[in-house]
C-alpha cells in the first residue's frame, strides 16, 4: 500500500473544521481514501450500504478490473490459469502467491489427495437430515460441524492450524458434497480413490456406485476441473466478506467457510447458477425461443421482480471472462456428449444475443456473468441443477481460506464492526402496560 502525493480534504459547510484524509495506491486499480481516523476526528461515520464505494481491506490475491472485463488471481489472467493450469496449481498460486514448480505441485497435489476422506462419524450427522434437503442445506451443516471433528486444526491464530484446515477443506469438499448428494438419492457414499485427479476423484463419488464404478470422460473431468478455476476467488464478493468478517471474532477456520457457504447459497450470488437453469427451463417450458421476447418485458417491467438470472454484476460492466470461457467450455462438452444442438444452450445463447442488443441492460451494463452458463455446462455433464451451488461452494473454498488467511496473517487485522446511522425512536420511557 503506497501513500499517494495527493490528499483528500473534507470541509463542511456549516464552518466545521476540515479534514485531511491520505490517499493510498494499490498496484492497479483505484486509489482509496483512508478514513480510518474520520470518527474520532470528526464524530461522523461514512455512509456506503451494500458498500459500492468501499474497500474493505488490502489484498493480494485476486484483482478485477470491472470495466474491461478482466480478472486476476495473483497477477496471473484468467484466461491463461484456465488453459495452462489445473485446479490444485491454482489453488496452491492463491493460498502461496505462486504457481509450482513440478515438486511443489507433486508435493501439495499428494497432501490433499491423502486429505479426501471425512470421519466416519460424519456419514450418521447427514442422517440427521430429511432427504429431500436442499445440498447447501446440507453443506452449510457439515461444513461446519468439520470443527466438532478436526479440533487439531481450529486454532485460527496458529499458522500450522490455518495450514492443515486449508488442506482438509480443499481436499474433503468434494467428498461432503458428493455424500450430500448421494444422501438426496438414496445412494451409498462412494469413498475417494487416491490415485485419480481431485476432479476426476469427484465426478467418481458422485456417479460411480458400488455395483457399477464410473469411468471419467476426460473431456468431462477437464471441463469440471475448468469450472472449479473459474470459481476459485474473486476479489470481496458477499461470501469472501462474510468468511473475512467471520473469521475476525478469530472463529475457528470451518466455521468461517461455513458462514461463506450460507452466503452464497442466495439467488444474488452463488444461487444463481440454479436459478439461472431454472429460469431457462421455465422459458423452455413455455415455448422455447418463440417466448423470449416476453420474457425480456417482463424482466424490464420493475413490478414483475422478474430478473434476467446469470446476468449482471456489482463489479463487471463489461463481459464477464468467466462467462466467455465458461460458454467455451459449453461447446467443448456438448459436442463430446453429441448435445451440439442442447435446446437449453441454444435458448441461452439466443437470450444473450437479444438482451446484449436491448437498451434496458445496454444502459445498465449487464452482461452474462458466471452462472449465465455454468448451469448448462454442469446438468450435461450429469449434476443435478441443486448440487449447482454446492459445486461452486466447493470451488470457492480455497478463495476463502487463502483471504481468511491473508487477514489473519495481516498484523493490523481487528474484529470487524461497522456502525450505522440510526433512524430509529429517540429515548423514551417505558409506561406501565395500563397506560400502552
Ligand atoms: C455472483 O460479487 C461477486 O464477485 C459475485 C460472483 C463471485 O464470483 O463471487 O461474481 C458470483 O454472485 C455473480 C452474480 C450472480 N447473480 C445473478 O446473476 C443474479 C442476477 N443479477 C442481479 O441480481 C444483479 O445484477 C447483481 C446482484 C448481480 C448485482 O446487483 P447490483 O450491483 O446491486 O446492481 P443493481 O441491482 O443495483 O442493478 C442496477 C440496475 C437496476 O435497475 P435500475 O434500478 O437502475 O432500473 O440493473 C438492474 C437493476 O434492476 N439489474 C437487472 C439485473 N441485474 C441488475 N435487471 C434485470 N436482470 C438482472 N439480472
Amino acid at each position: 500500500m503506497t501513500p499517494s502525493d495527493v490528499k483528500a480534504t473534507l470541509s463542511f459547510s456549516d464552518g466545521s473544521p476540515s479534514m485531511d484524509l491520505p490517499l493510498y495506491k494499490g498496484t492497479i486499480g483505484p486509489d482509496v481514501i483512508d478514513i480510518r481516523k474520520l470518527y474520532g476526528q470528526t464524530g461522523k461515520f461514512t455512509y456506503d450500504p451494500g458498500f459500492l464505494s468501499t474497500a474493505s481491506c488490502n489484498s493480494t490475491i485476486t484483482y478485477i478490473d470491472g470495466d474491461k472485463g478482466e480478472l486476476l488471481y495473483r497477477g496471473y489472467p484468467i484466461e491463461q490459469l484456465a488453459v495452462n493450469c489445473d485446479y490444485l496449481e491454482t489453488c496452491y498460486l492463491l493460498l502461496y502467491g505462486e504457481l509450482p514448480n513440478e515438486s511443489q505441485k507433486a508435493d501439495f497435489e499428494y497432501k490433499v489427495m491423502h486429505h479426501t476422506m471425512v470421519n466416519e462419524q460424519m456419514q450418521f450427522f447427514l442422517r440427521g437430515f430429511r432427504r429431500d434437503a436442499h445440498p447447501m442445506a446440507v453443506m452449510t451443516g457439515l461444513v461446519g460441524a468439520m470443527s466438532a471433528f478436526y479440533h487439531d486444526s481450529t486454532d485460527i491464530n496458529n499458522p500450522e492450524h490455518r495450514e492443515i484446515a486449508a488442506i482438509r477443506l480443499i481436499a474433503k469438499m468434494p467428498t461432503l458434497v458428493s455424500m450430500a448428494y448421494k444422501y438426496t438419492i438414496g445412494q451409498p457414499y462412494i469413498y475417494p480413490k487416491n490415485d485419480l485427479s481431485y476432479a476426476g476423484n469427484f465426478m467418481r463419488m458422485m456417479f460411480a456406485t458400488p455395483c457399477e464404478d464410473y469411468k471419467p470422460n476426460e473431456v468431462l473431468v477437464r471441463a469440471m476441473d475448468r469450472i472449479f478455476t473459474l470459481h476459485a476467488d474473486h476479489e470481496q464478493n458477499a461470501s469472501t466478506s462474510t468468511v473475512r468478517l467471520c473469521g475476525s471474532s478469530g472463529t475457528n477456520p470451518f466455521a468461517a467457510i461455513a458462514a461463506g457457504v450460507a452466503c452464497l447459497w442466495g439467488p444474488a450470488h452463488g444461487g444463481a447458477n440454479e436459478a439461472c437453469l431454472n429460469m431457462l427451463g421455465d422459458i423452455q417450458k413455455q415455448g422455447g425461443v418463440a417466448r423470449i421476447g416476453d420474457f425480456i418485458s417482463k424482466v424490464k417491467d420493475k413490478n414483475s421482480g422478474v430478473k434476467l438470472m446469470g446476468f449482471g454484476h456489482r463489479v463487471y460492466k463489461n463481459y464477464d471472462p468467466r462467462a466467455k470461457l465458461m460458454r467455451e467450455t459449453c461447446h467443448e462438452v456438448l459436442n463430446e456428449l453429441g448435445l451440439q444442438n442442447d435446446p437449453l444452450f441454444e435458448l441461452a445463447m439466443k437470450l444473450e444475443k437479444i438482451a446484449l442488443e436491448d437498451e434496458y441492460f445496454v444502459a445498465r451494463k449487464l452482461y452474462p456473468n458466471v452462472d449465465f452458463y455454468s448451469g448448462i455446462v454442469q446438468r450435461a455433464i450429469g449434476i443435478p441443477v441443486p448440487l449447482f451451488t454446492a459445486i461452486f461452494a466447493l470451488a470457492r473454498t480455497v478463495g476463502w481460506i487463502a483471504q481468511l488467511n491473508e487477514m489473519i496473517g495481516d498484523p493490523e487485522y481487528k474484529i470487524g464492526r461497522p456502525r450505522q446511522l440510526f433512524v430509529g425512536a429517540a429515548p423514551r420511557d417505558v409506561k406501565p402496560i395500563g397506560q400502552r
